[in-house]
């Protein structure tokens, strides 16, 4: 089957059939195509919950099929490709955790998205990337134990100079791997581009950027910039959607490196596959954990609104 035809199929299974097709902005332009929305993380959860389709399909990665089953519990929340995890996302356990709050008495435990629904159970809140600053100025508490992402905490803290923080060592492995040198050799390939990054980014690459956001933020700003030429310090997806929206304008991937296998693990036969009750996976989650991680998760949409 070609592509077109495929995408075809999916249209017409999804229309037949009530669903909901959600894709992370990470995830392929054949796939972007057949998607009914395409968003950041928070995006993302803020319209599962306003979806009025009975069946949602989730194009992205586990933690965020969770986020969604676990605000429309009475929906059927299918993962696309169950072998989609974020790395990150596992780092940190509710073992690991409960260590590193005993650590820290008097901290507000603050999680980003990127974690497992266990994991937020025992979080005050969540935050993704295009919320955090925001969240963590609202919280009551001055002292706030971010997890698990110390790039992403860092640039919050650096937003946020009025309270203090403490960090886990943890972080995408992709972003947590840009250097200093990537952007100096990105720039010297490119003078007049602007630099785009995402705050999974270390400090080193952070301080040279234009622009600092979550994915659709990036792209947002791309697109409304009036300049010509961008590196983007972002998973390398974001740079072919742009070049397909603003042909008139030449993005740059700050590194080939920035490629997030979990996020390319979807395929459009996977899509196909779950519509028609072959594939994908039907999330489910202990009674506790919905509760739990449903009082996290819906606390970030009413500070993040
Ligand atoms: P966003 O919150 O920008 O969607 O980022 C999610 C993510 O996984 C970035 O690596
Ligand atoms: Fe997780 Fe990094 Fe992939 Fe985002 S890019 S899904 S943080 S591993």
């Amino acid at each position: 089957m070609k592509v077109a035809e495929v995408q075809e199929r999916i249209r017409k299974l999804k229309q037949e059939n009530d669903v909901c097709i959600l894709a992370h902005a990470y995830q392929g332009q054949e796939i972007l195509e057949v998607a009914d929305y395409v968003g950041d993380s928070y995006g993302l959860s803020v319209l599962a919950s306003k979806a009025p389709n009975k069946t949602v399909i989730m194009c992205g990665v586990r933690f965020m099929a969770e986020t969604c089953k676990v605000l429309c519990p009475q929906k059927t929340v299918y993962l696309a490709n169950p072998l989609a995890g974020c790395p990150m996302a596992d780092e940190i356990d509710l073992d690991l955790l409960e260590r590193l709050k005993a650590e820290h008495p008097g901290y507000a435990t603050v999680a980003y998205i990127n974690t497992t629904s266990a994991l937020k159970t025992a979080c005050d809140v969540c935050v993704t990337s295009s919320s955090a600053v925001q969240i963590c100025k609202a919280l009551e508490a001055d002292k706030i134990l971010f997890v698990p992402d110390p790039n992403l905490g860092s640039y919050v803290a650096s937003q946020v100079p009025e309270k203090q923080f403490a960090f886990f060592d943890g972080g995408c492995p992709h972003h947590k791997a840009m250097t200093e040198a990537d952007v100096l050799e990105a720039k010297a390939a490119h003078p007049n581009a602007l630099l785009a990054v995402h705050p999974e980014c270390p400090a080193e690459v952070v301080k040279h950027a234009d622009f600092v956001g979550s994915t659709t933020a990036i792209m947002s700003f791309a697109k409304e910039s009036e300049a010509r030429e961008f590196i983007v310090g972002t998973e390398v997806s974001i740079v072919e959607h742009l070049q397909f929206d603003c042909p008139e304008k030449s993005f740059y991937p700050l590194s080939t490196r920035l490629t997030c296998n979990d996020m390319k693990a979807t395929t459009l036969m996977d899509v196909l596959g779950c519509l028609q009750g072959i594939a994908g996976e039907a999330i489910e989650l202990p009674a506790d954990v919905m509760e739990g991680a449903g009082r996290c998760i819906r606390r970030m949409i009413e500070l993040g609104e």
